[in-house]
């Protein structure tokens, strides 16, 4: 057992979603039960950092949290301490700097002997220049999009999948009475795994994932022949970074602050426009967003937070430094903290769940 550690500090960054609360909590309770070591919360992810808005955390702060959504701690996903935006110039440009000293005089000053960053690959990327400073930085990956490198699945995942299959499935039996196309935009970025297990899981009509660019034509045969066959309806999964094979993704917004400046949308809204336009099939598009994120966890998303959370907490008391915990072939286990920073685990084109759903004659507008 490591005796250099006594003090930790904690920190949710990027995107919140359902289970962090479960990792913040096993991490608090495994420090102050079983070693004794005291656990400081860092506000608003990197922010917080940068702010010195730390706050020790009693076992009082962790009880009652494992089932509820969010983050105690708040989180952030604009702030890369190593570019940290500072406002806007004269001219309206977006002023940077380095905060990364900031980050450290925080550590410094709260006598924090290592840090457990909970975040997904942006998260990751930002602890890089602390890791290069000598900061014992111990990740623990969590996402709804599923796309983290080195890990088989993320907490928050399973959950996000449960909600976006409860929602297609509503719209199952309204397309039913309208003899509609109905097209549902899901989040995941530039990744089709929330995409391809709610649309399997659902029994979706046409699932578009962002590895596998659609041809409109194709999908236009498709709800037709449906229609053809008596079959008066169809349910369109899409994910919201999937885009055509001549085309590009379609962006919402663009947010120069921001270490991912991208945020995608409006692909179904296009999509629907198009069907009706070229099959004169009546469509609605729906926007499922952020309530795929909110909520409290389901409970595989629970166990499976408060096992990495547990993990983060034990590789840490046994010495490592630098590690990012990770389920592989459904064991707990980690790779090196640096393995995730600035890469994604997309969809493979030829993963078995692709072939399993083409199979019941699922398209893939591909
Ligand atoms: O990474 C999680 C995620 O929800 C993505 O699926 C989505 O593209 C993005 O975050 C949305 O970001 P924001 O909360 O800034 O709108």
């Amino acid at each position: 057992m490591s005796d250099s550690i006594k003090r930790i500090g904690m920190l949710t960054g990027g995107g919140d979603c359902p289970g962090l609360n479960a990792v913040i909590r096993a991490v608090t309770k495994t420090a102050l039960y079983k070693y004794g070591v005291r656990v400081f919360g860092i506000e608003d992810g990197f922010q917080g950092l940068i702010e010195n808005r730390v706050g020790e955390l009693t076992s009082l702060h962790v009880s009652g949290i494992l089932t509820r959504g969010g983050t105690i701690l708040g989180s952030n996903n604009k702030c890369n301490p190593s570019r940290h935006y500072m406002g806007d110039d004269e001219d309206g440009n977006p002023k940077f700097i380095d905060a990364t000293d900031y980050c450290l005089q925080t550590i410094r000053v709260n006598e924090l002997d290592a840090l457990i960053v909970i975040g997904g690959d942006g998260t990751m990327s930002c602890a890089a220049p602390l890791v290069e400073k000598g900061i014992n930085c111990i990740g623990v990956p969590k996402t709804i999009d599923n796309d983290i490198m080195g890990t088989d699945i993320t907490f928050g995942f399973t959950t996000a999948v449960s909600i976006a299959t409860g929602a297609l499935d509503r719209l199952h039996s309204t397309a039913a009475s309208h003899h509609r196309v109905m097209v549902c935009e899901l989040m995941g970025r530039n990744a089709g795994w929330l995409t391809l297990h709610a649309g399997i899981a659902s029994g979706s009509d046409v699932i578009l994932i962002p590895e596998l660019p659609f041809d409109l034509d194709s999908i236009y045969k498709f709800v037709q022949s449906r229609m053809d066959r008596q079959r008066g309806f169809s349910i369109i999964a899409c994910a919201e970074g999937a885009r055509a094979k001549d085309g590009k993704q379609i962006v919402a917004r663009h947010d120069p602050t921001s270490p991912d400046p991208v945020r995608l949308g409006g692909v179904a809204e296009y999509i629907a426009s198009e069907i009706e336009q070229h099959t004169g099939i009546e469509s609605r598009f729906t926007v499922l967003g952020h309530v795929q994120r909110g909520g409290a966890p389901m409970p595989m998303d629970r166990i499976l937070a408060t096992r990495f959370g547990h993990h983060a907490l034990e590789k840490l008391m046994a010495g490592a430094t630098g590690r990012m915990v990770v389920m592989q072939k459904g064991e707990i286990t980690d790779v090196d903290i640096l393995h995730a920073a600035h890469k994604q685990r997309l969809v493979p084109t030829d993963h078995s769940l692709i072939n399993v759903a083409r199979s019941v004659r699922t398209c893939f507008g591909d």
